[in-house]
């Protein structure tokens, strides 16, 4: 595991920009896992803006989102839908059928899990996959507990998530989804390199368990651990926590 820290949030989001925009420069069809959340608008922004000067072109890359909320719609502003196509989509050339977002909406969600999991297989699996992390651990929705879910599936979503997301649903955590679709922690794993961007004090605490502590169902960030390619990219505020002997 490979971590990188930055003096800022801005400069950490931009490095992951430029890795993203190399990725795509060295292999124009690259395969790549997207997440939601505060943490990656910046590099979205990073990314459009280097796309605006022709720097990169997602023509020919697949995209995967790695989650969204159980019971909205694609048009709902509150989904992760609408949320990559304001922060992301809307601004760049890229094809909509290169595009994978699960529809939280499907009447069958067992049958959109397994759609969603072939079109990954049929892509060639996921070259890289960029992800933040939440505070209770979770990547996606891959959310802390006794055990963990491999493949894509229809999770429970905890308070605690349930509330950092409360800021898509005017605030009030109790209008945020009970349950969420989200790729299974075998899912990410299985990409061949992984990108993970935490920035701010609040990440602190939770970036030195996932880096440093026990691998455990209970922190499914710890998971990264046994990924022969991870990139961790902090800023100073989420990299306070760990101990300098952790850095590499
Ligand atoms: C959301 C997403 C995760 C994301 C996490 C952190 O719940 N499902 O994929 O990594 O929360 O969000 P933020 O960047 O806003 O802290």
């Amino acid at each position: 595991m490979r971590i990188a820290i930055l003096p800022t949030g801005r400069e950490a989001s931009a490095a992951v920009a430029q890795i993203i925009a190399g990725a795509v420069r060295a292999r124009p069809g690259l395969v790549i896992g997207l997440p939601t959340g505060r943490t990656p608008v910046r590099v979205y922004e990073e990314l459009i803006a280097l796309h605006a000067r022709r720097r990169i072109d997602f023509r020919r890359v697949t995209t995967f989102n790695l989650d969204e909320f159980a019971g909205l719609t694609r048009r709902d502003p509150r989904s992760y839908h609408a949320f990559m196509r304001r922060h992301f989509f809307d601004h760049i050339q890229h094809d909509p059928a290169r595009r994978f977002i699960l529809n939280g909406a499907a009447r069958d969600w067992r049958r959109e899990v397994r759609r969603f999991e072939r079109a990954l297989l049929r892509a060639g699996g996921l070259d890289l996959c960029f992800v933040g992390i939440g505070r209770n651990g979770h990547l996606g929705f891959n959310e802390p507990g006794a055990a963990l879910t491999a493949r894509t599936h229809r999770a429970r979503l905890q308070p605690e998530s349930r509330r950092s997301n409360a800021y898509l649903f005017g605030g009030n955590w109790r209008k945020v989804p009970a349950d969420a679709l989200s790729m299974g922690m075998g899912t990410i794993l299985s990409a061949r390199a992984v990108i993970l961007l935490a920035t701010g004090k609040s990440k602190a605490s939770v970036v030195r368990r996932a880096l440093s502590g026990p691998i455990t169902t209970w922190l499914p960030a710890s998971l990264l651990q046994l990924h022969p390619d991870v990139l961790v990219v902090l800023d100073r505020e989420a990299a306070g926590a760990i101990r300098r002997t952790a850095r590499r």
